[in-house]
């Protein structure tokens, strides 16, 4: 399965998100390659801090590829893994736009701050270009990220990517947890923390579980 982790707007946790994915695909046991489609390299960054803390051992290949190429590249390398994760740029990039032709499954990470919300437009834009440019359609999954442990802006930025049917908003809020930044900083995912942070593990689990069909360990 080819995953790219998108949007329109930084900060969102696309690299989180990716990071975490590449490392909880590779403890269920799949070749994954991990592609940094992002000129800020913070995938990159984070798989330096991985070697370091793990040593040769960190579970997945890590190539950096970029512009309206990657595309192709990443046709030649699909049937070497069992996974391909791009973390993508906040901006609509040809990195992002090549990386959308090529995948099966789209993951958008939303903030629920309104200002969020003003990106949407944008991205509808951008999908039903890519949509009508490809044999098959994209698979969708808009969820929030960095969410309020409760309050007002979860229910409005819910109700908002809802009302877009083709963002196909899933309801498995990742909530905005210390947890996620301090692994960050050790190349780590929240999988491999110690002390471990359960509330953490377990929403990351039910959304890639759902996402992939493959079952929480
Ligand atoms: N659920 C979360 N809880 C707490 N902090 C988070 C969460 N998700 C991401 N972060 C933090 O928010 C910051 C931005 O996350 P991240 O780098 O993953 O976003 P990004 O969308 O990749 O940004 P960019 O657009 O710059 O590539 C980081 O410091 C990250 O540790
Ligand atoms: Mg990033």
């Amino acid at each position: 399965m080819i995953f790219t982790v998108g949007g329109i707007k930084g900060g969102t946790g696309k690299t989180t998100i990716s990071t975490n994915l590449a490392v909880w695909l590779s403890r269920h046991g799949a070749d994954v390659l991990l592609v940094d489609a992002d000129e800020q390299e913070s995938a990159s960054d984070f798989t330096a801090w991985r070697e370091e803390t793990k040593s040769d051992d960190i579970g997945y290949t890590l190539v950096q590829l970029h512009g309206a190429t990657l595309r192709r590249q990443i046709e030649q390398m699909r049937s070497k893994h069992d996974h391909i994760v791009i973390d993508t740029g906040g901006r609509d990039t040809a990195s992002q736009r090549a990386a959308l032709f090529v995948s099966d499954i789209y993951l958008l990470p939303f903030a629920p701050r309104s200002y969020e919300i003003w990106t949407l437009s944008k991205v509808q834009a951008l999908l039903s270009e890519i949509q009508s440019g490809r044999p098959t359609s994209l698979q969708i999954y808009s969820f929030l990220n960095k969410a309020d442990t409760r309050g007002a802006d979860n229910s409005e930025a819910t109700e908002v990517l809802r009302e877009n049917e083709e963002l196909n908003f899933v309801d498995f809020p990742i909530i905005n947890r210390k947890a996620f930044a301090t692994a960050a900083s050790k190349g780590l995912s929240v999988f491999e923390m110690v002390p471990a942070d359960e509330k953490a593990i377990s929403e990351v689990e039910a959304l890639f579980s759902h996402i992939t069909g493959i079952k929480k360990k």
